[in-house]
């Protein structure tokens, strides 16, 4: 049993997972490169079904014009955050194998990707916070996505901020969350299955 960021848990597990969350308050400061492709890294290294590897990101980063529309496919609510994000980028995953068949979990090894990055980035001081708020039409059209790619997440990469900056609304939720316990998640055998 351990207790990090006032989330305590049952086992005792390694910090970096009660270390990662989602804060919002982001300085503005970049991103370096090195610390970019470092999280990139992490991603790379994650498990897939047949190693397929689905998952692809897209990034655009603070200051040039990509970034400027990666801020404009997020819904408003994130738009008043992420501005202060060093880096935007969007996870994306390959619906189909190398063999031309569908892979049915190219969403899932494309979820291992994006928490290896999360992780990575984490640990190493930066804000990372993955976002489903955006409008994909959008995302598509102006990207030209074709259809063998799913639009997965968002994801802003940043320096800490101060919470202070944040909207007050958004300032309240600046802390790291709770979870479900560990009965309500995992169950033994053919029995569990009727508690799921
Ligand atoms: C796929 C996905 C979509 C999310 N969408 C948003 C979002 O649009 N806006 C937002 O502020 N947070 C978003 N979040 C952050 C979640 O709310 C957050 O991960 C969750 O509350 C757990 O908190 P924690 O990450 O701080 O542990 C998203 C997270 C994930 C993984």
């Amino acid at each position: 049993m351990k207790t990090i960021n006032n989330r305590t848990t049952n086992y005792d597990i390694n910090d970096i997972f009660l270390n990662r969350y989602s804060p919002r308050a982001m300085s503005g400061e970049s991103v370096s490169t090195e610390e970019l492709m470092t999280m990139f890294e992490a991603a790379r290294w994650a498990p897939s079904s047949r190693n397929e590897q689905p998952w692809r990101f897209l990034y655009a980063i603070k200051g040039t014009s990509d970034f400027d529309l990666f801020l404009s496919f997020l819904l408003e609510s994130n738009q008043t955050w992420c501005k202060n994000a060093g880096v935007l980028s969007i996870g994306l995953s390959k619906k189909t194998s190398s063999d031309g068949t569908v892979n049915i979990k190219h969403s899932l090894d494309t979820g291992s990707a994006w928490e290896n990055l999360a992780l990575q980035g984490a640990n190493m001081g930066l804000v990372v916070h993955g976002m489903g708020g955006y409008n994909e039409e959008i995302i598509r059209k102006e990207l030209q996505i074709q259809n063998d790619y799913q639009v997965e997440l968002m994801i802003a990469i940043g320096k800490p901020g101060k919470i202070e900056d944040l909207p007050e609304k958004l300032q309240e939720r600046e802390k790291p969350s709770q979870r479900k316990n560990l009965d309500e998640i995992v169950f033994e055998g053919k029995e569990g299955a009727n508690n799921l």
